[in-house]
């Protein structure tokens, strides 16, 4: 008998399955964000594909100015195929919120589109992607950020900067600073929501939850300069 949570896996992968065939999975000749986005469906760039339920592509404003980008979809992006709509989304919404910043008028994205994971039971246990992965999946990222074409992108975290940037990138001393670049947008780094959630010391992680509100805060700021 399957789970609730199987149940809905399966449903989410037939309907991927379905929506797929129209995915080219190469988006070379793709001229709008929308038809990336339909390429994407069938990618095979690197085999995260196979067990993953479907591609998470970004979502958000076509036109927004800042650009948010997350590591890879967790489980209930995987059913979903929506970026940030588990535990770690509903932190950056509330905080988001906090900031002053709109999600709406925001583009939000992963450096990797599939989901990665571990079986352990019935349970998905999320992996972390590999550096080979990271580098296949930046197709798709620098396309989202040539047709959105922001004014600031945020790395939320080691995989996003890592993807933005090429290389490794030691989040905590670069966190809350902005890195201009002549051919793209502003590159602002800060902490992945997650590690918020991770964290079990409720002084020590409310204190982390402020520096992650003051980050916001001034890529609102540059957004307004
Ligand atoms: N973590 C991420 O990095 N991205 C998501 O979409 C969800 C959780």
């Amino acid at each position: 008998m399957p789970t609730h949570e199987t149940t809905h896996h399966a449903a989410a992968r037939a309907r991927s399955q379905a929506s797929e065939k129209s995915g080219t999975g190469d988006g070379e000749d793709a001229a709008t964000l929308e038809e990336l986005r339909e390429a994407a469906r069938g990618c095979r760039r690197c085999p995260l594909w196979r067990d993953a339920t479907q591609t998470v592509f970004g979502e958000g404003a076509a036109d927004a100015r800042v650009v948010f980008v997350g590591e890879q979809p967790g489980d209930r992006e995987d059913i979903a195929g929506r970026p940030f709509v588990g535990p770690a989304g509903e932190m950056f919404d509330a905080i988001l919120a906090e900031a002053g910043i709109d999600r709406s008028e925001t583009y939000v994205t992963n450096a990797v589109k599939h989901f990665k994971f571990e079986p352990r039971g019935k349970r998905r246990i999320h992996s972390k992607p590999n550096v080979g992965e990271i580098q296949a999946c930046r197709w798709w990222l620098d396309r989202e950020l040539g047709f959105v074409a922001p004014k600031i992108v945020v790395a939320l975290g080691a995989t996003a900067a890592r993807a933005l940037l090429g290389k490794a990138v030691p989040i905590t001393k670069m966190r809350g600073q902005t890195v201009a670049r002549e051919d793209g947008p502003d590159i602002f780094f800060t902490v992945h929501p997650s590690y918020l959630l991770r964290i079990r010391d409720a002084a020590a992680r409310s204190a982390e939850r402020e520096k992650f509100l003051t980050d916001l805060v001034s890529i609102r700021r540059h957004l307004d300069r």
